[in-house]
């Protein structure tokens, strides 16, 4: 296969493990490039691109921002709080009047789950969601999935656990559709305050054990808890959300193996995971920043493919 499936990339749920594997094999070509004195290809040096944040970011943003570069794409850069949708203009409106300027691809951060879909079904240009509320954040999944085919050598049959605030979060939805897609084995573990109904319904187990969870995987994807999500309260105090679901270096270095330790970021160091196990040899959460690079260049390259005015 040397296309993908999709002319968006919206959610892990609308792609195929095809698509997957399409990703990471040109991802490793990128990964080459990147490593490179000379980091640049031209490849998208027809393609404009429009970069709308309507939430903060460190990491997507910036990860993206530098992919487009790397391939030589026209970059724009769009942040909700500085720009005119503060005076009510409405999506549909920023976006137009975006494209209007003959952009081809939009790469879009939104508070609202589905934002990337809608936009999608109302414009001419390819979308790729960069985090949509608590719904999709796919190419964190895909950079994700990435770095543990790098560790570990396969992500299929590997035994994952993601910990942690599992309701408000877009990064474990779309880490269990593309970790399930590769065939690898997933549970979540937290407060059951913060495990959504819906759970055994995907096919994943729930453990509230954290020391029992950590005993049976082989990768613990530490999570955030999303205070910024929340209007009421999920557990008793931070302290005690601390003692039962942080991972510290006394629990680590207790277990009879070693583990992956991931991260997608921004780490709330000391909450969900103290700092000595944050920098530790077994925590590969810089490994996936730099991998994020090289799989946005390859979802960006893929996805301008299929656009008809782009000759490759
Ligand atoms: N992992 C992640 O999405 O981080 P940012 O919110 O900083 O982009």
């Amino acid at each position: 296969m040397s296309e993908l499936s999709v002319n968006h990339l919206l959610g892990i749920k609308y792609i195929t493990e095809a698509d997957i594997q399409l990703i990471f094999e040109t991802a490793d070509h990128f990964k080459e490039v990147i490593n490179r004195p000379i980091k640049k290809v031209p490849s998208l040096r027809d393609i404009t691109i429009a970069n709308l944040f309507f939430e903060n970011s460190t990491r997507t943003k910036l990860s993206f921002e530098l992919a487009e570069k790397r391939l030589s794409a026209d970059v724009i850069n769009f942040a909700s709080s500085s720009s005119s949708v503060t005076k009510g203009e409405t999506l549909i409106d920023t976006v137009n009047n975006i494209l209007s300027m003959k952009v081809d691809m939009v790469v879009m951060r939104h508070p609202n789950p589905g934002a990337g879909v809608f936009l999608s079904k109302h414009v001419d240009a390819s979308i790729i969601n960069a985090g949509d509320g608590a719904h999709e954040h796919p190419t964190q999944a895909l950079l994700d999935a990435y770095s543990i085919r790098e560790k570990l050598g396969d992500v299929a049959g590997k035994k994952i656990v993601i910990v942690g605030d599992i309701l408000h979060s877009r990064v474990a939805l779309s880490n269990i559709f593309a970790l399930q897609k590769l065939g690898a084995k997933v549970k979540v573990c937290g407060p059951k305050t913060l495990i959504p109904k819906y759970i055994e319904k995907i096919n994943v187990e729930v453990e509230t054990n954290l020391r029992k969870a950590l005993e049976w995987c082989d990768v613990a994807n530490m999570l955030r808890v999303q205070n910024e999500r929340m209007d009421i309260s999920y557990f008793p105090t931070t302290r005690e959300y601390t003692q039962q679901f942080g991972l510290n270096k006394k629990l680590l270095d207790s277990l009879n193996k070693e583990i992956v330790v991931m991260h997608p970021g921004p780490i709330n160091r000391g909450v969900e995971i103290t700092s000595d196990v944050a920098d530790s040899k077994q925590s590969i959460i810089l490994e996936q920043v730099q991998n994020g690079v090289a799989i946005r260049m390859a979802v960006i390259y893929l996805l301008a493919s299929k656009i008809k005015h782009h000759e490759d």
